[in-house]
């Protein structure tokens, strides 16, 4: 189901990088980000953030209440949302797998590996549990989502290099961070709101190692970074595009405002690409310098559909709201 890393031929000469030689070029930066990251990240409990005394029994070997929809106030949009990202997260073991085969479990880059699965695993835990405590989504569903979701595992698409993995979970991170807070936003409840602010709050930390890491990777090979950045950004999708109704979910997940096209090119990508000065690199080479250019034309065009987005957006809702009136 997963592919091992293999070097793929490249233009760039001779001189090119390959992954072995820059996952060893980076260890250093890995063991000084990893303990940046072992400083500023603070302990945090998930079982605190679940109501346990609401919690009833289900029908079944219980014999408890059946779940209906009415049993929760959380929104339309913060179920579809909240199960989209819960069935993201619970696709951990795949992802692990693809990281550790990338980066390897060893040294510097294993401890990270193994820290950052550690904390990706609390993620899934304290979601499902506030879901399942408060009832806010039919637990059968759920469950039969995440059996299908993750009987089809998780394939990184940057799984050929190691320079497009560091850059894709540059973004993914904090794609992750602002789908789990905006969800938080919308979800009609404070306890998920402050459940999922926490999560987003783990997110960014893994966004700022990754960035960071990316940030050494464009010193150090800045050519190949650069290559790599444009092929990531411009291909970029989420990672739980394989969980079923994955296309309907992110189409209300967009009309509401939790994660579209304006989000991931203002909050998602320009951040990342400003901190990192991408479009100010200089004394580029000839790859190095298309690939900068292929992104400025993409990121041109991206925030012209992001306004053709929005202005489809803006009619829908107004229709709808003309509609309840009516
Ligand atoms: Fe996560
Ligand atoms: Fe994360």
């Amino acid at each position: 189901m997963t592919i091992a890393p293999v070097q793929r031929s490249t233009s760039l000469g001779s001189s090119a990088w390959t992954d072995a030689r820059l996952i060893l070029a980076l260890e250093e930066v890995v063991e000084k980000e990893l303990n940046r990251h072992l400083k500023v990240a603070k302990e945090w409990m998930p079982h605190e953030f679940v109501p346990w005394s609401r919690g009833r029994d289900f029908d079944g070997v219980l014999g408890g209440e059946a779940w209906q929809s009415a049993d929760s106030k959380v929104t339309p949009l913060g179920r579809v949302s909240l199960v989209v990202n819960l069935l993201t997260e619970d696709n951990l073991p795949s992802y692990h797998h693809e990281i550790a085969t990338m980066f390897g479990r060893e040294g510097a880059w294993g401890a990270w590996v193994h820290r950052w699965t550690a904390e990706e695993g609390r993620h899934g835990i304290a979601i499902r549990d506030y879901l399942l405590t408060t009832r806010a989504v039919d637990p059968v569903e759920l469950e039969r989502a995440r059996m299908a979701h993750m009987s089809e595992g998780f394939e990184s698409d940057n799984a050929h290099s190691m320079l497009q993995s560091v850059a894709y979970v540059a973004f993914q991170e904090l794609a992750t961070r602002i789908s789990h807070r905006n969800t938080g936003h919308f979800a009609g409840c404070e306890l998920a709101d402050q459940l999922l602010a926490k999560i987003a709050n783990d997110e960014n930390l893994h966004m700022i190692f990754y960035r960071n890491l990316l940030k050494a990777a464009l010193e150090i090979a800045p050519d190949q970074a650069m290559r790599a950045i444009a092929d990531v950004v411009t291909d970029f999708r989420m990672p739980g595009h394989g969980i079923p109704g994955f296309e309907r979910a992110a189409a209300q997940i967009a009309l509401g405002g939790v994660y579209n096209l304006r989000i991931h090119h203002d909050d998602v990508l320009q951040p990342v690409l400003r901190h990192l000065k991408v479009m100010d690199v200089q004394g580029l080479g000839p790859e190095g310098a298309r690939a900068q250019q292929e992104l400025g034309v993409f990121l041109e065009g991206l925030d012209a559909q992001a306004a053709k987005f929005e202005e489809r957006q803006a009619a829908l809702l107004a229709r709808r709201a003309a509609r309840k009136q009516a």
